[in-house]
């Protein structure tokens, strides 16, 4: 008797079905497994200072360091992986010779938050041979996890942006298909908004969002805030330079390339401002970058308005 189909099939029968690259998918299932771990040490491990610093000189915290040997791990078990990037690690980290891809990967992002158990998540961009030089619009796929009162995990390899949930025995099943993101903007979400006092232009959009009435909706992760973005259909989320951070708070490729990727491919937009975020060339693991991101028309719109 021939198999069905179940309603909600796991990530592997997802992406097997989907005609996904065998390597892609075998990549992504061990991506994903790491996500399990990290999601069962974010409730057992200490949320405590680690004592060292990343390269940025942010505090790190014993969950960033946790979560970024648990990424490796499950990197190097893959054997698809020749070398990877991670916010929490300052240069190329070489895993295997001769293997296909490179992963640049945010571990635990919004880590700052996790005492509060606020939401947090992990962020990943994969591509084939070295990152420099190439744009995230080059990545094979890119997805990240939402730890929330639910794990979920999301995907795209080019080919729509799906969810999944993690359940009670740890597979991820099929939460919805091909989300996507549409003009109607009923919430924001305002990054870096110390920028206001010394990047006029910022506190102007600020000004217009206020006037539309529209809700706000920032929870200081910018996982979970794309994230509601993609589930609702619609918003828009900003991290924009001023003194402190000229370039913005976050980095092209651990979490900007990554979001840029899945939030084009639900049809939303992305912008430093110039261009879109899938245009920008990779120089520097850590290099920074303004975002806006989220329904197209008002990407474009604000990208108008901060116009020096
Ligand atoms: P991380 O915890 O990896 O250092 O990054 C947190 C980031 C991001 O998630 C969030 O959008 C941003 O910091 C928040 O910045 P502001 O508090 O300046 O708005
Ligand atoms: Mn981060
Ligand atoms: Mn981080």
């Amino acid at each position: 008797m021939p198999c069905k189909n179940p309603e909600r099939p796991s990530l592997n029968s997802h992406l097997f079905h989907a005609e996904t690259e065998t390597e892609v998918r075998h990549l992504l299932n061990d991506i994903a497994r790491a996500g399990k771990y990290i999601h069962y040490a974010l409730q057992t491990s200490d949320t405590g200072l680690a004592g060292s610093q990343n390269t940025s000189g942010e505090e790190q915290l014993k969950l960033d360091v946790i979560s970024n040997n648990i990424v490796e791990e499950e990197l190097c078990e893959s054997h698809l992986v020749y070398a990877y990037a991670s916010e929490e690690k300052g240069a190329i980290e070489p895993l295997r010779d001769g293997a296909p891809f490179f992963v640049a990967f945010d571990p635990l992002d919004g880590s700052s938050l996790v005492d509060a158990n606020l939401s947090i998540g992990s962020i990943f961009g994969i591509y084939r041979g070295d990152p420099m030089g190439k744009t995230p619009r080059e990545q094979v796929a890119a997805l990240y996890l939402v730890y929330g009162p639910r794990t979920i995990l999301v995907y795209s390899t080019g080919k729509g942006v799906h969810a999944f949930y993690l359940n009670d025995v740890g597979e991820f099943l099929l939460l919805e298909k091909d989300l996507t993101i549409g003009d109607t903007v009923k919430t924001y979400a305002p990054g870096n908004l110390r920028a206001v006092t010394d990047t006029p232009a910022y506190r102007k959009v600020m000004e217009s969002w206020l006037d539309e009435g529209i809700t706000l909706r920032y929870s200081g992760g910018m996982v979970p805030d794309i994230h509601h973005i993609l589930i609702k259909g619609g918003g828009i989320f900003t991290n924009i330079g001023g003194n402190k951070y000229p370039q913005g708070k976050l980095r092209l490729l651990y979490e900007c390339g990554p979001f840029a990727y899945i939030v084009e491919q639900a049809g939303g937009g992305s912008s430093n401002g110039e261009r879109s975020i899938l245009d920008i060339t990779i120089t520097e693991l850590d290099q920074r970058t303004p975002i806006i991101i989220g329904s197209k028309k008002e990407v474009n719109r604000v990208a108008k308005v901060l116009k020096p």
